[in-house]
């Protein structure tokens, strides 16, 4: 298997090319004279920012992350790409028409943007909102929508699972005392699929929520004034999640998507028009469809950001979704519902229904639930 047939099945590239609208010819045909309105030159492209290259295939691999789309360029492509670092006119490229063949080919596998164009919109949101870089960026877009994995490793020899080192000196430590509810929660969580497909409370519902993301508190900022507090830790109280669940079988809800409020302890609808299954959104995983409700975790990354600008924020806030998560999934152990994590998501798929953008904010964990089979079912 070749490397982009391997990014392709990782789901790293877009399979099929975003089509732009249709600027490019427009663009060459701007080589040959054309003039917008006030006599100006119409076009100007410049190279987009989420670009990496990367040391894959024969050459050298131009991947926008971004867009998903990935090339092996040409050294005289890249030397286009390093040329175009601002925006370049048509003027610019009169002077070098040996280059308008590989100018088109840099716009058509967006890594040149044309001024006005869809693309460049894009692009021009993703330098003014993404403040984590290339570093974050990369793993963080490339990752999204990934095909669901769930094959067995190549290799037969597994890693040893949890560490044991027989020749060093042991030092017991007090047994553990396990009384009160808080243990017997702790050790009764199980992820959990086999779901009844059965109603589950609003209650239970709501408890979940608040659990997950309902405010409990407020501190005090001297920048910020009052800042929320919730039964998670949050990098700078910044508390970037935002809670959305997907409503199947839920007491008096009707199917749909709402967003909670952590403020009001309340639910908004957002879409109640035909949905797609759990299963589908979940990247095919059938088993939820029989969930009765599915919480989706949407970081605003641009909480975070405003504070912290460095690409280890995004860690921060990847932790907070487990810290969150972990809350969700203890308070569903504790009304004896079933609970399942997951990761694998159709996040584009996912945020249209939400109606969130995917730069600066995005889904990136879901916990399913639902009902137990009740014995005699
Ligand atoms: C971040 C994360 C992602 C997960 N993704 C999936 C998933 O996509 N599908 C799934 O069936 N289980 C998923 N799981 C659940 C694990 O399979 C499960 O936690 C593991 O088997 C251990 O079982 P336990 O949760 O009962 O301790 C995920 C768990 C975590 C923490």
């Amino acid at each position: 298997m070749n490397e982009y047939d391997k990014w392709l099945r990782h789901g790293l590239l877009a399979r099929s090319a975003p089509a732009d609208d249709g600027r490019v010819k427009a663009l060459l045909a701007g080589v040959a004279g054309h003039r917008d309105a006030t006599g100006q030159p119409a076009m100007r492209f410049r190279r987009a920012a989420s670009l990496v290259l990367l040391p894959y295939g024969p050459g050298i691999t131009v991947y926008n992350f971004v867009t998903r789309r990935a090339f092996p360029g040409t050294a005289t492509e890249i030397s286009v790409l390093l040329a175009a670092d601002d925006w370049r006119t048509e003027a610019w490229l009169r002077d070098r028409v040996s280059i308008v063949d590989e100018v088109a080919r840099l716009v058509e596998l967006n890594a040149l943007v044309v001024e006005g164009t869809g693309l460049a919109g894009r692009d021009e949101d993703y330098r003014r909102r993404w403040a984590w870089g290339p570093v974050a960026g990369l793993y963080h877009f490339a990752s999204r929508d990934a095909s669901y994995e769930d094959t067995l490793p190549e290799q037969t020899d597994g890693p040893i699972l949890f560490r044991k080192h027989a020749n060093w000196n042991e030092i017991p430590l007090p047994e553990v005392d396990e009384t009160g509810n808080l243990w017997q929660v702790l050790r009764s969580r199980r992820s959990a699929r086999e779901f009844s497909g059965e109603k589950i409370g609003r209650d239970s519902l709501g408890a979940v929520l608040f659990g997950g993301f309902g405010i409990t508190g407020f501190v005090e900022d001297v920048s910020r004034g009052s800042m929320p507090l919730t039964m998670s830790p949050s990098g700078g109280a910044l508390n970037p999640f935002e809670g959305y669940v997907l409503v199947r079988a839920v007491d008096g809800l009707a199917p749909g998507i709402y967003h909670y409020s952590g403020f009001d302890h309340s639910l908004q609808l957002v879409h109640g028009e035909e949905i797609p299954s759990a299963g589908t959104l979940l990247a095919g995983q059938q088993w939820a469809d029989k969930a009765a409700a599915v919480v989706f975790l949407v970081a605003n990354f641009a909480r975070t950001m405003w504070k912290y600008r460095s690409a280890v924020s995004y860690r921060v806030v990847m932790i907070e979704a487990g810290h969150i998560g972990q809350n969700i999934q203890l308070v569903a152990t504790q009304r004896d519902l079933l609970a399942a994590p997951t990761c694998a998501l159709r996040e584009s798929a996912i945020e249209d229904l939400l109606g969130v953008e995917a730069i600066d904010e995005a889904v990136v964990y879901a916990i399913a639930l639902g009902e137990r089979i009740q014995d005699g079912n």
